[in-house]
């Protein structure tokens, strides 16, 4: 398996409190490319994307992404943000620096997880109700479905009937273990 490794998928997919959990069980490096593009550019996602606009954020998140790739680090989980995948070459890019997990929820269970957290820190999704946020997901799920499903590795949570971020963590444990 080439190294390191990127969580992709949508925004609540539990990307980042798996990738946290998985790096732990791994005694790997854990990094938000979230967190990293607001310590690199002084502004939260959120705040970037409300200032400048998506398609700025977009342009610069590449640039993070790629430049933080560069780590003397070898054993890396790295959980990208939402968009991420479905900009530009981006895909083929995570293709080429390591391997990547989509961990892969239906929009119904998605609109639900969401609602229950804060929308102030996602602001395409701020101020929606669930049955708001299933409208905007589906439609948008469906567009970024084929650049996610060009991941590595697939972890269907939803066939699973729902697992939670642990299992979501030691069924990607299993999958690196098996395959290093
Ligand atoms: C986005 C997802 C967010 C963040 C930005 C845009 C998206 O990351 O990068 O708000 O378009 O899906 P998370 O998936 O980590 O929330």
């Amino acid at each position: 398996m080439e190294f390191p490794v990127y969580l992709i998928g949508y925004m609540g997919a539990g990307k980042t409190t798996a990738g946290r959990l998985l790096a732990d069980k791994l005694g790997w490096h854990f990094v938000d490319l979230d967190d990293a593009f607001e310590q690199i550019h002084g502004l939260t996602t959120a705040e970037y994307i409300r200032t400048y606009g998506l398609e700025a954020f977009r342009k610069k998140e590449k640039y993070v992404v790629e430049d933080l790739a560069d780590t003397p680090y070898e054993h890396v989980i790295y959980a990208t943000g939402g968009g991420y995948p479905c900009w530009e070459d981006n895909m083929d890019c995570l293709k080429e620096l390591g391997t990547s997990f989509y961990i892969r929820w239906a929009p119904e269970h998605l609109a639900k997880r969401l609602s229950l957290t804060d929308l102030s820190e996602r602001p395409v999704l701020q101020g929606r109700t669930e049955e708001e946020l299933l409208a905007f997901i589906a439609p948008q799920l469906e567009e970024r479905e084929p650049y996610y499903s060009q991941a590595n590795y697939i972890i269907d949570v939803d066939e699973c009937t729902e697992l939670s971020d642990e299992q979501i963590a030691e069924r990607i444990y299993q999958m690196i273990k098996n395959k290093s």
